[in-house]
């Protein structure tokens, strides 16, 4: 038998493992309805994966996640706290960075100088405090240092402008970049949807890695091998919200995308029943 004070502290220690999580999280565009009703939880250790139709609400809810959308409703809290985001860098200095599919990284720079674009080391003393000089010198150093501990042996040079880098080096530039900055989680839309086979296995291995330093990773993917690889937990997202977490191990990669077309609905006993096509 369990008491209610068991069932309290077991619903406690589960919220102490929620990093990052949203209830009822609603953004429409005058007639569309991109997010409606999204529930959302990160946990401490994990790769979650968020899957679903194109269209499904995916970007958007993570951009409310990240600050760069304001939703109309809902509830976001980091760590247990209540936050509101207005900003990508509000969400940013509460530790949260964001990968998107288009490659933000700057071509013509090189890759210490992208790791560490906008946020770039003064030299101390005198002259980076009044002018402004650039300890070109520590960034290449630091730069170095955590491509190495991402095990990013792929790129030799620190100095090699990243125009002369592959789609995939780019993307673990851009990857280590916000593993770098990120204090809480990294959140990554369709990281390797511009790759080829190689290098997308090398990028997932960088989210692996990431997860094993510390930091949680939140992963949009419409690539179910991929997401059956490296999640502990997928988020299946459906018209706007989440219709069903699952394990991988639990479930088969069909099953799952049947979750995602609405073909199959999951119950509170985790038993999967067949939806008519009339009531989709
Ligand atoms: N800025 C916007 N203005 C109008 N409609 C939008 C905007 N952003 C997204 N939508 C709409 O919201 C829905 C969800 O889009 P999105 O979040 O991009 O889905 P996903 O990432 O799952 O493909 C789509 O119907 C899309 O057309
Ligand atoms: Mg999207």
């Amino acid at each position: 038998m369990t008491t209610e004070g068991e069932l309290a502290s077991r619903a406690d220690s589960a919220a102490e493992d929620v990093v990052l999580r949203a209830e009822g999280l609603v953004k429409r565009y005058g007639s569309v309805t991109a997010i409606d009703g999204a529930d959302f939880d990160l946990r401490k250790g994990e790769v979650l994966a968020v899957i679903g139709d194109n269209g499904a609400g995916k970007t958007s809810m993570i951009k409310a996640l990240c600050g760069a959308l304001i939703p109309d409703e809902g509830t976001i809290w980091l760590d247990g706290r209540q936050v509101r985001f207005h900003s990508p860098l509000d969400a940013r200095h509460a530790g949260i960075e964001t990968v998107y599919q288009t490659l933000a990284v700057a071509p013509a720079m090189d890759i210490a100088g992208n790791l560490f674009l906008g946020r770039e080391l003064r030299k101390k003393g005198l002259l980076g405090a009044v002018f402004r000089t650039l300890d070109h010198r520590g960034m290449r150093a630091e730069a170095q240092r955590q491509l190495d501990a991402l095990g990013v042996a792929t790129v030799q040079n620190i100095g090699q402008l990243v125009e002369t880098l592959s789609g995939g080096q780019r993307q673990a530039v851009a990857v280590a970049r916000a593993a770098m900055f990120a204090q809480r989680l990294v959140i990554m839309d369709e990281p390797t949807a511009a790759l080829g086979v190689r290098e997308s296995a090398m990028v997932l291995d960088l989210i692996r890695r990431i997860r094993d330093n510390g930091l949680p990773v939140v992963l949009i993917s419409h690539n179910m091998p991929h997401v059956f690889e490296i999640a502990d937990r997928i988020h299946v997202h459906r018209l706007g919200r989440r219709v069903a977490v699952v394990k991988p191990d639990d479930y088969a990669m069909n099953e799952v995308v049947a979750l995602m077309t609405g073909a199959l609905r999951l119950g509170e006993d985790g038993e999967l029943t067949k939806v008519e096509l009339n009531n989709r």
